[in-house]
């Protein structure tokens, strides 16, 4: 059965170990249902255009949608020694219909081929992304709005700066992740394109209508240049960026949700379901998925390179090199799929300790800028009210008291401006409660952030 589509020309076959070295339908025959919807649309367009008999093309569209059939309920198995899925489909076309299969292939090329099942994969995988995306997103929102006014430290530099709530600082997550979302829609558009009746690379003799497969298979257009058509791998290389950054997030947020889970820290727990313990320490319970997904943006990272540097030295139009796009694209989707089915439950089973996240806020002079706000409200300038609050904590660091605790005295040796109102501009629930500008950390502000979010995935999941 496996011959090759291009025997003929050959007196030998492919040496064994170069003829392995050459195929790709180990990772090709996951496009398998890509390949036979393609090839549909090709051969109903064929009959269309009178390129092939109506009779001809309907024997063939029934073929592939048995081979179809037969491969999702597992009658029938792909043959991993054919060189690829388009090789497959064809001959198992052929060995069921005979040589009216033959006729598929007119006025196709395996690069055009090849360059819209891709496409076509990608697509539904992204849009399985974007569907995990939302999910989290929602987890997100939802531990947001009930830690919406929980205090905790905010950081700059991992030192402790300013207060804020967990709320606050989750919803950071929820704005990248749109955005992540935005970059999928984006790329999509321009995936959105068919290649199909590029040909090799110059387009075909025969009287084809491109746009009839264009529009079977949900593209927007068909592609303005035959030689672009095939050679086109940008992309992949977008999404590819896309995903990657995605895992950036998620291993941003990962390293904290290590850091967070720390006994140092001891801000969250994770559920036992999303943990692992120690073969030789019995206390140890460790982060191992956070700790995963941190590890595999490497991955995703190095995909994204591996497909910048295949695609920098090739002149047009296909080269084999272009083979070795799928590996890399496709484990991305894989990594980034995994790693968001697992993210979203192991935060949602996230246990919060907003008392530690208090205690924690409570030392570390985090009210401090407030307490210049403050001098600044009494008239000072903000430069001079800085400099007074910095030597007035320097002095307390000395004396081991915090802004909370000292006397209105230790406070009236740095400026007579300091009155008994100090202490609640230095409260905590008041420090977060002001910051009330737009984006800010008050929980009325967080409110509105979450309803936003919100609002832009009803618009999302309704689009
Ligand atoms: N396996 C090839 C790929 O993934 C399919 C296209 C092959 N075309 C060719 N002319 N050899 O790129």
């Amino acid at each position: 059965m496996n011959e090759k589509l291009w025997a003929g020309r050959f007196s030998k076959a492919l040496d064994e170990d170069a003829n392995d070295y050459n195929a790709s339908i180990r990772f090709d025959r996951r496009m398998y249902r890509q390949d036979l919807e393609g090839s549909m649309a090709h051969a109903a367009m064929l009959a269309a255009t009178g390129i092939i008999a109506e009779d001809d093309s309907v024997k063939i569209i029934d073929g592939l949608k048995g081979i179809l059939n037969d491969i999702e309920s597992g009658r029938l198995e792909i043959d991993l020694t054919c060189e690829d899925i388009h090789t497959f489909n064809e001959q198992e076309l052929t060995r069921r219909i005979g040589d009216t299969g033959k006729r598929l292939h007119t006025a196709r090329s395996r690069n055009d081929q090849v360059a819209l099942d891709i496409r076509l994969t990608l697509r539904a995988w992204t849009n399985d992304v974007i569907e995990l995306l939302i999910k989290l997103i929602n987890v997100i929102c939802d531990k947001a709005e009930r830690y919406s006014d929980a205090i905790m430290p905010g950081y700059t530099h991992m030192q402790r700066a300013q207060p804020i709530t967990f709320g606050h600082h989750l919803m950071a997550y929820a704005h990248m992740f749109i955005r992540d979302i935005g970059r999928l829609y984006d790329a999509l558009k321009r995936l959105n394109v068919s290649p199909l009746g590029s040909g090799a690379l110059a387009g075909t003799t025969f009287p084809i209508d491109r746009s009839i497969t264009a529009k079977a298979l949900g593209f927007d257009s068909a592609c303005l240049n035959s030689i672009d058509g095939v050679s086109d791998r940008d992309f992949c290389v977008e999404l590819a960026s896309a995903l990657a950054l995605i895992m950036t997030h998620l291993s941003r947020f990962s390293e904290e949700i290590i850091l967070w889970s720390s006994w140092e820290f001891k801000f969250v727990e994770l559920d036992d379901a999303y943990s692992t313990g120690s073969s030789i320490m019995p206390q140890k319970k460790n982060p191992d998925i956070a700790e995963l997904t941190r590890g595999k943006a490497g991955r995703v990272t190095g995909n994204l390179v591996t497909l910048l540097t295949m695609l920098k030295g090739l002149p047009l139009a296909y080269n084999k090199d272009m083979q070795e796009d799928k590996e890399a694209i496709f484990d991305s989707y894989d990594t980034v799929k995994l790693a968001l089915t697992v993210f979203s439950p192991m935060l949602e089973t996230m246990r919060v300790n907003t008392e530690n996240m208090r205690s924690a806020a409570a030392k570390g002079f985090i009210n401090a800028t407030d307490c210049a706000d403050y001098l600044v409200g009494k008239g000072l300038p903000f430069r001079s009210a800085y400099k007074i609050v910095g030597s007035l904590v320097a002095y307390l660091i000395n004396a081991n008291k915090t802004l909370e605790s000292a006397g209105l005295d230790d406070y009236k040796q740095f400026s007579d401006l300091f009155e008994n109102d100090v202490y609640e501009a230095i409260n905590l629930d008041n420090c977060v409660r002001k910051r009330a500008c737009l984006g800010g950390t008050c929980p009325e502000q967080v409110a509105a952030q979450i309803e936003s979010v919100r609002s832009q995935l009803t618009s999302l999941t309704t689009k």
